[in-house]
């Protein structure tokens, strides 16, 4: 995020610094800083634990985004916001679109619908829905997500599970970036966009992608959904159609290409 924003004068804050669930710092910082846009990457992003602690998620992911759309209401601030293709049950076969409507499945994707909703209540917002980011850091060794330790670990020689029957849309993270400078920069409409790298895949596909790009020989178990047990269900089908952020004009790269630029940028 910060390289897409380099030639502007961006203010990271911490948690730390401005904790989202206190509704008057954020009143407060909001109103001192008076920026032209609101970037709000802060989230409660324990899909399990949410399940325990939905206070904690709703408080993060939908209250604090509500605290956020009125500072941007008060200072004329843009809001941008992240939210997730978990709003969607997966009962599918076709990639979502913005339009389709969401069926959340557990307290964490209720808790980001909240926040979409929420943060759509400010007078210019933009919602950006995103799915299995990669090349979250620059530093490869803090290397976070499922497709960086897929990579990490294919890499080590370790045998890897990966789903045959869940379908995602991987997320370049310096691609969701660029798409939302673009979308500050331009005279987009405010709303909802689906921002995925284009296409989709099943999490073998994709790790055969990788190995294929790597030039590895994978050792790969495929395992499918249900043979998993986890506190929080998750959709299956999670693919999401990005025509919309490309009539905006954005053209997010195939997640094959966007898989090539991370790996050659490493
Ligand atoms: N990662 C994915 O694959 C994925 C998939 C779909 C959607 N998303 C969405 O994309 C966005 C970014 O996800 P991410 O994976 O980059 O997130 P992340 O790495 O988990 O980072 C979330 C950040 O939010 C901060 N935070 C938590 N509670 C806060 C609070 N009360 N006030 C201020 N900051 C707080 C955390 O600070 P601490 O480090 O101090 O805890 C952390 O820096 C989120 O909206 C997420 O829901 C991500």
């Amino acid at each position: 995020m910060l390289e897409a924003f380099s030639d502007r004068d961006l203010i990271p804050l911490t948690r730390v610094e401005l904790d989202i669930t206190e509704p008057a710092r954020v009143r407060d910082a909001i109103a001192e800083l008076s920026p032209s846009a609101i970037i709000n990457c802060a989230a409660f992003n324990d899909v399990d634990g949410a399940e325990d602690e939905v206070q904690a998620a709703f408080a993060v992911n939908a209250f604090g985004v509500r605290s956020l759309a009125f500072a941007a209401e008060r200072t004329g601030a843009t809001l941008f916001h992240f939210s997730t293709d978990f709003v969607f049950d997966g009962c599918t076969s076709k990639p979502y679109r913005e339009s389709d409507r969401p069926s959340p499945k557990s307290i964490y994707a209720e808790s980001k619908l909240l926040g979409e909703w929420f943060a759509l209540s400010a007078p210019r917002a933009f919602v950006l829905r995103v799915e299995s980011l990669f090349g979250c850091s620059r530093d490869w060794s803090r290397r976070r997500g499922t497709l960086d330790s897929l990579v990490a670990r294919m890499e080590a020689g370790e045998t890897v599970p990966v789903f045959t029957d869940r379908v995602v849309s991987p997320s370049r993270l310096s691609d969701v970036a660029t798409a939302t400078r673009h979308l500050l920069d331009t005279d987009a409409e405010s709303g909802l966009y689906h921002c995925v790298n284009a296409g989709r895949a099943t999490w073998r596909e994709v790790a055969e992608e990788v190995a294929r790009q790597l030039d590895l020989t994978p050792r790969l178990t495929p395992i499918t959904v249900d043979q998993v047990t986890l506190r929080a269900e998750r959709p299956v089908f999670c693919a999401l159609d990005n025509a919309k952020l490309t009539e905006a004009g954005f053209e997010m790269p195939s997640w094959s290409d966007a898989v090539t630029q991370w790996l050659a940028a490493r």
